[in-house]
């Protein structure tokens, strides 16, 4: 196991009702919030008036962000840093899934930064201090509400860039599993593919020792496994909800990473497509994934996907590594396609090849630290395989 450091500060209020503590959480944090929200969905469920009326009856103060993209882009991140100067913002309060968050920690870094945000997200070094976050989560998914990491997009560039740090934790999250009622079935299957990617990124990575992680890793697999075509089916079953919610925060708050450290190779793959194609993320992931496990499948990985096969999918049978292996990830791939889930590139709206020789030549970049390492060649192989 590697060395590590561990720490995960930020304050959860989990369950129905939680909301209530927004405003006492709001003035630990500051005197004026910045909303921070997408598309609409948090007006359409009635969040947005629950939320205002408790900030109003509290005297809190706020002003607005609204519009926030799917995969954000760094042109809202910079008008929410105007509007923090404008407003005299000191707290941001994102409402929604983990694009919204992410825009809001993207602001909360570039608020200390004179120059373009992109610059910040491009460099973690320029992150000298952030505004505080308080979140509302809605679609569990990037585990954002708990992690040190946000996401952002630059359409000019076609660049999706991660940038991380530990001022970005969020210092309080609301987890009201009710508030992911009203997913659609494509957002809470990408979003289960998802948080089941960020547990594969460190499953598979070869970094031996963890033993204890690795264990909980297949018990937040089964999870989602078990609660992802349940809540797919049913929207309203509280447990699925509460689950995946619950398991989207665990898969990436730095938990189980713990002495286990590499590159996350399906998430660079990934990032190009949204970037290029502005796909959904998720179901970026559930398509590259089997496809990526098939071609890492080698004698130093056998063991790895076998036990994978064994743990999570109780494959028992004498059969050999390689056929527990193999049925271990055609097994992940049926996971998905239950949940509705296409299996192809081209089934994305992806349909031309042109751009992966590009793409693989800026995924390359965080793919070498792997068990098996990826170089440009073999990414493009793989966008092929997907395609
Ligand atoms: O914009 P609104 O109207 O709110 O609608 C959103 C959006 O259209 C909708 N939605 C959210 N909550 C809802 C809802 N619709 C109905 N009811 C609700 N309760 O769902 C759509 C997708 O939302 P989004 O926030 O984009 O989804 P997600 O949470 O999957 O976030 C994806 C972004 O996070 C990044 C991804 O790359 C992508 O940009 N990631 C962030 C990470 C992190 N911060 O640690 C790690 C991840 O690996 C990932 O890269
Ligand atoms: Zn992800």
């Amino acid at each position: 196991m590697q060395n590590f450091y561990y720490s995960i500060p930020t304050q959860v209020a989990f369950g129905k009702g939680q909301i209530e503590k927004l405003p006492e959480f709001v003035k630990k944090c500051g005197k004026k919030a910045l909303l921070v929200y997408g598309g609409g969905s948090i007006k359409r469920t009635g969040l947005y008036d629950e939320v205002t009326e408790l900030l109003k009856k509290n005297g809190i103060p706020f002003a607005e962000l609204s519009g926030v993209e799917p995969n954000p882009r760094v042109t809202t991140v910079n008008k929410g840093v105007a509007l923090c100067r404008e407003e005299g913002i000191d707290v941001l309060l994102p409402i929604g899934g983990g694009s919204t968050i992410d825009c809001a920690k993207a602001i909360a870094a570039a608020y200390y930064y004179e120059g373009d945000a992109w610059d910040v997200v491009l460099d973690d070094n320029l992150i000298i201090n952030a505004l505080p976050i308080v979140s509302v989560l809605t679609l569990a998914a990037t585990g954002s509400e708990m992690d040190v990491f946000a996401v952002i997009s630059n359409e000019e560039t076609k660049d999706k860039v991660g940038m991380g740090n530990p001022l970005l934790y969020p210092k309080y999250s609301v987890m009201d599993p009710t508030y992911t009622f009203s997913v659609p079935p494509y957002q809470t299957a990408s979003g289960t593919a998802d948080i089941m990617s960020h547990i594969f990124e460190l499953y598979f990575n070869g970094v031996p020792g963890a033993f204890m992680q690795e264990r909980i890793m297949e018990a937040l697999l089964k999870t989602c496994i078990h609660y992802g075509p349940i809540a797919c089916e049913n929207p309203e079953d509280y447990d699925a909800r509460a689950n995946l919610m619950w398991t989207s925060s665990w898969a990436i708050n730095g938990f189980i990473g713990c002495g286990k450290g590499a590159d996350w190779p399906c998430h660079a793959m990934e990032h190009q497509l949204s970037a290029y194609y502005d796909v959904t993320h998720g179901h970026g992931l559930a398509v590259l994934t089997p496809v990526w496990m098939e071609y890492i499948l080698n004698d130093k990985t056998v063991k790895m996907f076998a036990d994978y096969g064994r743990n999570v999918f109780g494959i028992h049978e004498d059969k050999g590594e390689y056929n527990i292996a193999r049925d271990a990830i055609a097994m992940t791939k049926q996971v998905f396609v239950d949940m509705g889930l296409t299996t192809t590139l081209r089934e994305m709206g992806i349909t031309e090849k042109d751009k992966f020789e590009e793409m693989a030549e800026k995924a390359v970049v965080e793919c070498g630290n792997y068990i098996v390492p990826l170089t440009k060649e073999d990414i493009i192989e793989i966008y092929n395989r997907a395609f």
